[in-house]
């Protein structure tokens, strides 16, 4: 590994969209605080960062935003109840969020875009290399993408994406890359990128996932990018100029990625998360299996 460019410890964790695909649940809830089994969706996303070693977390929030900072700060009154009853191990869970890592926010008064709200990061940021995590998208935590992701950008510098192979009829949901291979068989150089293309019109069936180490070279280039589809300012449209041309930022590389991914802000990939991540777990998944296995039987059987 090159030891030339400048470590990464802070992650971005854009959450202020309107989350509309999830009305009315999100009407006065954050999208990122509906729970998947037990715990809300962003704290997953948290866990995933400090796990990568990234523990300066900026979480960019909008309105009905307070949930979010108060879920990662401490509850002394819930507390000092569950301390009360000697209730120990709900106490340990109520601690961990507010234990994880060092927390700071910020506000994006109106939601104009994704790539708007990573420009909200810059003044934290500044000038070195940062993480940026959707706080809907999930990675199943035995599936490590981000570390694999910062290895590679400490190896070539400029900024990384995340791809995944998508069927071509669900491109349009997603950018599209334009890759070359390189020398490793999970990393590509991107050449260009398509937001949402058509089915005709992408470059290629990588779509791009919502994990990302940008140069800070993005925040100049975001600052000049012009609302583009659905009036918003999209990351994609900087993250191809960036892949256009490599002096403003280096090279863009994608990492591609085979493990689990849930995008929890889609109503039924939010479900199969749910179902996955409890047929999993250890205290729930035995008697959850078995009911979910005569559940299926029973359905099939009334088809
Ligand atoms: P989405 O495209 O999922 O949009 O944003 P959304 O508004 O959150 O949800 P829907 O489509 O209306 O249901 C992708 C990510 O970018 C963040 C979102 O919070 C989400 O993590 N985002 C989006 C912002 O932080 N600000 C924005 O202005 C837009």
């Amino acid at each position: 590994m090159s030891q030339s460019h400048p470590r990464i410890s802070k992650a971005v964790i854009p959450a202020a969209g309107l989350g509309t695909r999830f009305l009315p649940a999100t009407k006065a809830t954050p999208k990122e605080m509906l729970p998947v089994v037990d715990k809300p969706a962003i704290q997953y996303v948290v866990e995933e960062a400090v796990a990568a070693g990234l523990d300066d977390v900026l979480m960019v929030t909008g309105r009905n935003k307070r949930p979010l900072e108060d879920h990662f700060d401490r509850n002394y009154e819930l507390e000092s109840a569950l301390e009360k009853k000697g209730d120990g191990e709900r106490l340990a869970k109520v601690q961990e969020s507010s234990d994880l890592a060092t927390m700071h926010y910020v506000r994006q008064g109106d939601p104009k875009g994704l790539g708007h709200a990573v420009l909200c990061a810059a003044p934290h940021v500044g000038d070195e290399p940062f993480a940026v995590l959707l706080g809907d998208d999930l990675i199943d935590p035995r599936d490590p993408l981000l570390q694999r992701m910062i290895e590679v950008q400490q190896e070539h510098g400029g900024s990384v994406v995340a791809l995944m192979e998508v069927a071509p009829e669900q491109i349009h949901l997603y950018g599209s890359a334009a890759v070359e291979a390189t020398e490793d068989a999970d990393v590509v150089r991107l050449s260009g990128l398509v937001e949402k293309p058509s089915r005709e019109e992408a470059p290629s069936h990588y779509a791009i996932i919502g994990r990302y180490v940008l140069d800070p070279a993005v925040f100049d280039v975001l600052s000049k990018t012009e609302p583009g589809r659905g009036g918003e300012i999209q990351l994609t449209d900087a993250l191809q100029q960036l892949a256009a041309d490599a002096t403003l930022g280096g090279p863009v590389h994608g990492v591609i990625f085979q493990g689990r991914r849930y995008d929890t802000g889609d109503r039924g990939d939010y479900l199969r998360a749910i179902v996955r991540l409890a047929c999993e777990r250890e205290d729930l998944g035995p008697d959850f299996r078995t009911w979910l296995q005569r559940f299926v039987t029973e359905e099939m059987q009334q088809r």
